[in-house]
């Protein structure tokens, strides 16, 4: 694969080798402060489908910082509304192919960043993850994934740097990701994502979540995979307070059920008797004197009360703040030749 054919869109497509050199190049990063200017004369377009604080920043920030010139667009108001899907007839609202966009872009910049989480209608065609597809099929430059439907690799990537910075060497460490309710059904690009990666790193890892509001199997049998194959352990659980037990990392998110996918009121109905899963401060007494992680944004006192959020053990703004030094690093895995 030649450099300008290399993607970051899923750490599934990633080999362990990869992985681990970009969490180590974070690291060091962070520690010495000491940017390269591999992406001097460089430039990478960040196109958003959706709104975002943390991503849209810390790409810009990361880019800047190492010499380059970040352009971000807002898909639809800064760009022509865009088509995804192949052959159609665009007699619609979208003015621009995907496909011809990708090429122009690709004339410009070293690199193109998209996030394009789907508004969660159609489980058929979402977990086709198109756009992002889209974008990779027609790119002649790296795509990197700022969250698609599936997956957001950027934000996995943070959250295994701030494992190792607040656990240690990640083997065997017990680490619980938890559901928790919101009003809303949300994607399911985090979990995914946050499982897929910590199970490559031989942790002890436990999903708790409601009956009925399982990740899809494809991503369950990938985390079994991925546990076996690492050396690591993978369990289920359908009741909060189990799955916090001894947890040395418990780490809260809310996704929608792929039985209510597309019916949001239906959907709502069903979860308003899971209301009670929410990261309070006895269940943080269940874990070994656990770390709290979220990705944010995080609705207080909704997925965790503010004595969660805001007490010692919560790591939600290292996070946020790793997103930066975890995204310098995967930039320059991709376009420092
Ligand atoms: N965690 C995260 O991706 O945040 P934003 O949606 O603000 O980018």
């Amino acid at each position: 694969m030649t450099i300008q054919q290399r993607h970051f869109v899923n750490t599934q497509d990633e080999s362990f080798e990869t992985l681990s050199r970009i969490l180590e190049r974070a690291a060091i990063l962070k520690k010495t402060r000491q940017d390269p200017q591999a992406l001097k004369g460089k430039s990478v377009a960040l196109i958003f489908f959706n709104p975002s604080l943390r991503t849209r920043s810390s790409m810009q920030v990361a880019v800047y910082a190492l010499g380059g010139l970040a352009v971000p667009m807002e898909a639809g108001k800064d760009t022509w509304p865009m088509e995804w899907a192949d052959g159609v007839v665009m007699d619609q609202a979208a003015v621009e192919h995907i496909k011809d966009a990708t090429k122009v872009l690709s004339r410009y910049f070293q690199a193109v960043g998209v996030r394009s989480f789907p508004d969660g209608r159609d489980w058929n065609e979402d977990r086709l993850d198109p756009v992002i597809q889209a974008f990779t099929r027609y790119s002649d430059v790296p795509i990197i994934n700022l969250e698609s439907a599936l997956y957001h690799p950027c934000q996995a990537m943070a959250d295994l740097q701030t494992l190792l910075e607040k656990l240690g060497p990640l083997k065997e460490k017990k680490v619980t990701l938890t559901w928790a309710y919101h009003p809303k059904a949300l994607p399911m690009a985090v979990p995914n994502s946050f499982a897929l990666a910590t199970s490559r790193f031989a942790m002890d890892l436990t999903i708790a979540c409601p009956p009925g509001f399982d990740l899809a199997p494809e991503i369950l049998d990938q985390i079994r995979a991925n546990a076996r194959e690492g050396g690591g352990r993978f369990r289920v659980v359908h009741d909060m307070a189990e799955g916090a037990e001894d947890a040395e990392a418990l780490y809260a998110k809310s996704w929608g059920s792929l039985a209510f996918y597309g019916r949001q009121a239906e959907g709502q109905a069903a979860k308003e008797k899971f209301k009670a899963w929410r990261v309070t401060p006895d269940l943080m007494r269940r874990t070994a004197k656990g770390i709290f992680m979220h990705c944010l944004p995080i609705r207080r006192n909704v997925i965790a009360d503010d004595e969660v959020v805001d007490s010692p053990a919560s790591v939600i703004y290292d996070q946020a703040e790793n997103r930066l030094w975890a995204q310098k690093a995967i930039l320059l895995d991709l376009l420092s030749a």
